[in-house]
């Protein structure tokens, strides 16, 4: 069997866009599941960093195919800007790239409510890409999918109960909803055209090409304390990048899943609001923000950087069944003359080896950390483990130890030949 999925461990950001770039060589299919253009995954094409919100990091090797499956929620309007600047860059995407009918679509309205929505409820700091309200209106059977986009009266009829149903909060807004309407059916219709050749059945391409034992890559957006059900609810994003989104998000059985790989950073970070127990506020945090570029690839906030959790990451291990990991971003701390490690958290007199569900503890609990000793120097470049700086290769042993899966690889630059195989010939698929 060939399926392998790479995941993220913490809050997103961990480095996916390069992991997925490294692997996606050996793959035929290269698959997004969830989300949608909140997901930033950063790569380099020929010398210069390029991100992609949508089309799966795999689109810049010419022999692969790339699909959005029915679990992603897909906006028009930036998937076509997405195939256009692919196109500007002689990146071919013909016959490569496949939606899926059963995807939901993201309209303008999405957007706005987001907004809306953030300026009125608890602020979850979203990205403001309609993500989380086109979830809604999937969840609420409002939701438009591609088929029912692509079928112009249905959209019409479609369009026009959503507008209705949400009259209220545009009104609100001042917005003029029959304006609205007309805007969406002009410039949406066109759109549907530009889109029509890309849709397929996902799930039974899927299927057929597990069939022919092809190598399938399932790329996961954002990370599984964002997952809405595993994460720091409700600061997390509308959708399950945890293993299982995949059964539900491409139709693909669960049996079929085999290698699970979870990708961590050497270190955390977080966008948005939310709990983060290992939160540094002081020219430690500062450091890490400026070596590690830790600003947003899809809105440009700054990062929020802290020390590494271990109790997340185990977390993460178990909800997903990870069974290899790759640690990206090690470069990034050297120059630290000590580096904390969490192993676990304390609040009120008890200590918190699980990651709590309670609000408050995620809140109020503080890290009960290991300091280890830094290390110095450029790592960039080094391709042998046992050539880097001894503390540094003690804090990758210690990481191991304390999430319980061994690190087979270690990203050390935006570069995919920048990476240290620490196991030699893993079989990824
Ligand atoms: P990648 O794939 C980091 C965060 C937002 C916000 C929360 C909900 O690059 O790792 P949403 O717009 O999804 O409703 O926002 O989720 N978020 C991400 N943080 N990386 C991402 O994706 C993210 N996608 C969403 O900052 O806190
Ligand atoms: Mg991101």
């Amino acid at each position: 069997m060939s399926v392998l999925v790479v995941l993220g461990t913490q809050w997103g950001d961990e480095g996916k866009g390069k992991v997925v770039h490294y692997l996606a060589e050996q793959a035929d299919y290269i698959v997004r599941y969830q989300g949608g253009n909140n997901a930033g995954h950063t790569l380099i094409y020929q010398g210069v960093p390029f991100v992609l919100h949508l089309i799966p990091s795999g689109i810049l090797f010419p022999d692969k195919r790339c699909l959005i499956t029915n679990g992603v929620v897909i906006d028009p309007k930036a998937f076509k800007s997405e195939i256009d600047i692919l196109s500007n860059k002689n990146i071919s995407t013909c016959g490569r790239v496949f939606i899926s009918e059963q995807a939901h679509i993201i309209l303008p309205y999405h957007r706005i409510i987001d907004s809306v929505f953030e300026s009125c409820n608890i602020k979850i700091g979203t990205t403001k890409k309609g993500i989380g309200p086109a979830y809604a209106d999937k969840v609420n059977r409002l939701g438009i999918r591609v088929v029912d986009y692509l079928e112009k009266y249905v959209f019409e009829e479609l369009l026009e109960n959503n507008l209705e149903a949400k009259y209220p909060i545009l009104h609100d807004q001042n917005i003029n909803i029959s304006e609205l309407k007309r805007e969406i059916m002009n410039e949406y219709n066109e759109l549907a055209d530009f889109i029509r050749p890309f849709v397929v059945d996902t799930r039974l391409l899927l299927e057929k090409a597990i069939s022919r034992n092809e190598k399938i890559l399932f790329e996961s957006a954002q990370g599984t304390l964002l997952d809405l059900d595993f994460g720091t609810y409700p600061f997390v994003t509308s959708s399950n990048p945890t293993v299982g989104g995949i059964c539900c998000g491409a139709g693909v059985e669960p049996s079929k899943i085999q290698n699970i790989l979870g990708v961590v950073k050497a270190y955390t970070t977080r966008v948005g609001e939310g709990p983060f127990i290992t939160e540094l506020f002081d020219n430690v945090g500062n450091f890490l923000r400026d070596k590690g570029q830790e600003y947003g690839a899809t809105t440009g906030r700054p990062r929020r950087c802290g020390w590494f959790d271990s109790v997340i990451v185990r977390h993460s291990v178990k909800v997903n069944g990870i069974n290899h990991l790759i640690l990206t971003k090690l470069d990034c701390m050297s120059g630290l003359d000590t580096m904390k490690i969490c192993v676990a958290y304390k609040y009120k007199g008890n200590v918190y080896n699980e990651f709590p569900a309670s609000r408050t503890i995620q809140k109020y609990a503080t890290p009960i950390y290991e300091e280890v000793k830094g290390f110095e120097g450029q790592i960039k470049g080094i391709t042998n483990f046992n050539k880097l700086p001894i503390n540094a290769q003690k804090y990758v042993k210690r990481l191991e130890q304390l999430v319980g899966v061994k690190i087979d690889l270690i990203s050390l630059g935006r570069k995919r030949s920048e990476v240290i195989e620490v196991t030699e010939n893993v079989k990824w698929f």
